[in-house]
């Protein structure tokens, strides 16, 4: 296909759903814990008829690290099931695995050719990872640029993530930048979208530690989506909070714990900060700001934990929907991967 029928192709798929675009995605490895609900999924539900959405089950980025493949397998399904019943619904939206479009690995490999290597040596995520490890695998260090890959193949204004991802993101407009100015425009330039609270919720045992999937096996440092309300319960109790008893936002380091309490409750609640306060005025000390905080997550969390066991029972259902939400993935990222194919030189078949 030539250049000029590819545009007109890439054309009308941007006309058939005009408006902004909207990409996010999310790894199936680990438990999914409340920072990645607080900080990406349920904005993502919120706003999912707003825009064009699209988000990713990102099983290729998965495999930058070890994983054991029956267990990697088991956690796409379950990362799927839970993503529909936060309230992901594909009338509204596009919900798809990374893997069954395989235009996003090979948007991977046309843009490893112009990213350079520094670019990704100096990724903190990338830094943290691989420190202290024997043996670290060429797709730990190549993982944003499959990231790019994913936000630029769909033409994305938006990307909501967690405060974690803005470097990966500043990272894709550097080099959708880089590309435009090699071979012509062909990339949006897309913004990180941040959310001013939930974007960074903290480990329960260590407030000054970011919530991870890395260590929601550690005892007391994650509620995890799919704890029953007894767990979520007792890793509250066990918060780690300051000596003193005052309930209030603040920035002093001493008290991030009661901060990050207050900021889990401000996500679910919706309200501002002075009335989240006053919310407290009576709280008679820590224990039992931790016991309402813990209300609120389990009175979230529990209907999310009982759909999710009905997409679990119904494997099907559940495939359908995926290869569903693949097919409409690859309307748009298949033109658009040809593009890019195209504008670099390649034969197209
Ligand atoms: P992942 O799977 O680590 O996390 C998914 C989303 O959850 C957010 N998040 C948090 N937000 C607030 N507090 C926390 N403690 C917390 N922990 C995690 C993350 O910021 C993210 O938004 N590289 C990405 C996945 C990805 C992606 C993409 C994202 C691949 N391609 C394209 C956006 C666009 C990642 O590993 O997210």
């Amino acid at each position: 296909m030539q250049t000029s029928e590819l545009q007109q192709t890439n054309q009308e798929a941007k006309g058939k759903d005009s408006g902004r675009r909207v990409f996010s995605g999310i790894q199936p490895s680990g438990d999914v814990q409340l920072g990645n609900y607080l900080g990406a999924i349920k904005g993502w539900v919120e706003r999912q008829a707003e825009k064009t959405n699209f988000f990713c089950i990102v099983d290729l980025h998965a495999l930058t690290v070890g994983q054991d493949p029956e267990e990697l397998r088991q956690q796409t399904r379950s990362l799927a099931a839970m993503l529909f019943a936060a309230g992901l619904n594909p009338d509204k939206c596009t919900v798809f695995i990374q893997s069954h479009v395989p235009a996003h690995a090979e948007a991977c490999w046309l843009l490893n050719c112009v990213t350079p290597i520094g670019w990704l040596e100096r990724m903190t995520q990338y830094k943290d990872k691989s420190a202290n490890q024997e043996r670290v695998s060429a797709g730990l260090l190549d993982y944003p640029v499959l990231m790019a890959g994913d936000i630029l193949l769909y033409d994305t204004h938006e990307v909501p993530v967690g405060e974690d991802q803005r470097q990966h993101v500043e990272l894709t407009r550097d080099i959708a930048a880089r590309f435009n100015h090699l071979y012509g425009e062909t990339f949006v330039i897309p913004e990180a979208v941040i959310a001013e609270v939930g974007a960074r919720v903290m480990g329960l045992n260590d407030p000054n530690m970011k919530m991870s999937k890395s260590f929601s096996h550690v005892r007391g440092h994650a509620v995890r989506i799919l704890d029953d309300p007894k767990e979520i319960e007792r890793s509250f109790k066990r918060a780690v909070t300051d000596s003193g008893n005052e309930i209030r936002f603040s920035d002093d380091p001493e008290k991030a714990g009661v901060n990050n309490l207050l900021g889990i409750y401000k996500v679910i609640t919706a309200k501002g900060n002075a009335e989240v306060e006053a919310d407290f005025a009576d709280a008679r000390g820590y224990g039992d700001l931790k016991v309402r905080v813990a209300e609120v997550v389990i009175n979230e969390l529990t209907p999310i934990r009982q759909r999710y066991m009905e997409f679990m029972d119904d494997v099907g259902e559940l495939d359908r929907m995926l290869a569903r939400g693949a097919e409409q993935a690859a309307a748009v990222s298949v033109p658009k991967v040809d593009e890019i194919k195209s504008r670099m030189g390649l034969v197209l078949p």
